[in-house]
């Protein structure tokens, strides 16, 4: 963070006029006038700022009107009278109004009974010190800052904390809650105890917010540049354990006759930071999160074997949409795309223990699509062994597997393969009706390509499909 002066600060408000206008406005209206939140701490954090946010001691819809009065040609005022707030829009630049207020909470409800207040009764209904800065626009005081919690003081020891009592700030709005965890995750900044204590103590009150405003932040959280610190937080505080229980049931170790599993909670955290760190984006990382997630319910222990986790892509397959619609997130290609990778996400670890043969790698090359340099990046991200020989041998025979793509895909073009004998010309050809045998033709021939009996072309396809049909008694 950079510290700011009146001085630098007056010259940054001055770099765009709006805020000069504003504080006119405020002067011949009479109000004291302020830009607060989120605007103020991006500034000390050079942090770039979309919203725009003014309280007044007055009427925040009076205000906007004013200003939109005197930004002239273009301006547009939306007036919320409800919440008792306004927006102003004038090409780019969005103002949010609002005049200063005293809130209180009922228990059962997000709904404020909502007061005219001062200043000071505004900043400390907001939910954190850092959030709750001002910065004075009527001319007079111009470039003032206004921060009775030490928010300036907080960002130098980079620390999120309440201005009031925590049980208060998290029971008024649970919301915060998720917001004070990604707010420490996307400025790595560390909770200070008492506000952390609170998380944990009022963590039940997250059952009356919304999925949708839920999600909201944990997608923030996931865009992050370290998600899964956000994910520990949600582990410590027990949130996790209500918001998203599928992931929190990974945590654990179970030993029988002194045989141990992985934590894979821990080890799922490991394969986000690595997807984070090979540059995927938010949906490779959700398949990164999820990627183990049927572990739990596949868990057995057999004597022969130790621990094993049969089958767990499939489960977590079959648990992707449910989690997609619980969590409120979008139930279109990015939810099959997800589902696709943690079905697939064994199959290069299996190739790479065996042998690399041609015929594996075309079939999941065929599976994959165009997805499996992710379904690649995402399987490397997944070896987390400590044991130094072992990693090293999954990588190289990796990199085989790899090589092998490239080869196969220049030879036999198998991503988005078309079969080069359609389900038609087997019809017409062998005068058939729709029936069993003409998808029993057309899969001999898809395995005969992806096998390597037969190139992929359709003079020596269908030479195999005349074969198989005779054999068959089809002609
Ligand atoms: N605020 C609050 N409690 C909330 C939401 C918001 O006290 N549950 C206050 C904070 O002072 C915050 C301001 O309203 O700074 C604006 O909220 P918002 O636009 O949601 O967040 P920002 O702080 O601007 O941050 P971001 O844009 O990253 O969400």
């Amino acid at each position: 963070m950079r510290l700011l002066d009146r001085e630098q600060l007056i010259e940054i408000l001055q770099a765009q006029p709006v805020f000069e206008l504003i504080g006119r406005v405020a002067d011949e209206q009479g109000v004291e006038c302020y830009v607060v939140g989120g605007f103020v701490r991006d500034l000390f954090l050079e942090r770039p700022s979309k919203d725009i946010d003014v309280v007044c001691v007055g009427s925040g819809i009076e205000l906007a009107k004013g200003v939109a009065k005197s930004l002239g040609r273009g301006a547009r005022v939306s007036v919320f009278k409800n919440f008792g707030t306004a927006q102003v829009k004038k090409g780019p630049v969005e103002l949010e109004f609002v005049g200063a207020r005293r809130e209180s909470y009922s228990h059962d409800s997000r709904k404020p009974i909502v007061e005219d207040g001062t200043l000071e009764d505004d900043q400390q209904r907001r939910d954190f010190t850092i959030n709750a800065m001002a910065i004075c626009l009527n001319a007079a005081r111009f470039g003032e800052l206004v921060d009775p919690f030490d928010g300036v003081w907080d960002m130098q020891d980079r620390l999120i904390a309440t201005p009031l009592d925590p049980d208060v700030t998290f029971s008024d709005d649970p919301l915060r809650m998720m917001r004070c965890i990604r707010f420490a995750t996307q400025l790595n900044f560390e909770i200070e105890p008492e506000t952390f204590e609170a998380l944990e103590r009022n963590r039940e009150r997250i059952k009356i917010i919304s999925g949708e405003r839920i999600i909201d932040e944990l997608q923030k959280i996931m865009s992050s540049d370290s998600p899964a610190r956000g994910f520990e937080l949600l582990f410590q505080c027990g949130l996790l354990e209500l918001i998203f229980p599928e992931l929190y049931a990974l945590h654990g170790v179970e030993t029988m006759n002194g045989r141990a599993h992985k934590d894979n909670f821990w080890h799922t955290l490991e394969v986000l930071t690595n997807v984070v760190k090979k540059g995927g984006d938010i949906w490779l990382r959700w398949a990164a999160l999820l990627h183990d997630i049927g572990k739990p319910k596949s868990k057995r222990w057999d004597p022969q074997l130790g621990w094993t986790f049969h089958n767990h892509n499939y489960i977590g397959e079959k648990m992707v949409p449910q989690i997609f619609r619980r969590l409120k997130l979008p139930m279109d290609e990015r939810m099959k795309y997800v589902q696709k990778l943690v079905s697939l996400h064994m199959r290069p670890i299996v190739i790479a223990d065996e042998e690399v043969t041609d015929s594996a790698v075309r079939r999941l090359l065929f599976e994959a699509g165009d997805d499996i340099d992710n379904l690649m990046l995402l399987c490397e991200a997944d070896i987390t062994s400590k044991n130094e020989v072992r990693k090293q041998r999954f990588l190289d025979n990796f990199r085989l597997v790899r090589e092998k793509l490239v080869d196969l895909e220049e030879r036999d073009r198998i991503r988005n393969f078309q079969p080069p004998v359609s389900g038609e010309e087997i019809m017409e050809r062998f005068h058939l009706q729709p029936c069993r045998e003409v998808g029993v033709l057309k899969t001999a021939v898809k395995d005969a390509i992806l096998d390597g009996v037969i190139p992929n072309e359709h003079e020596a396809a269908l030479q195999f499909v005349i074969d198989k049909a005779h054999k068959m008694g089809l002609c």
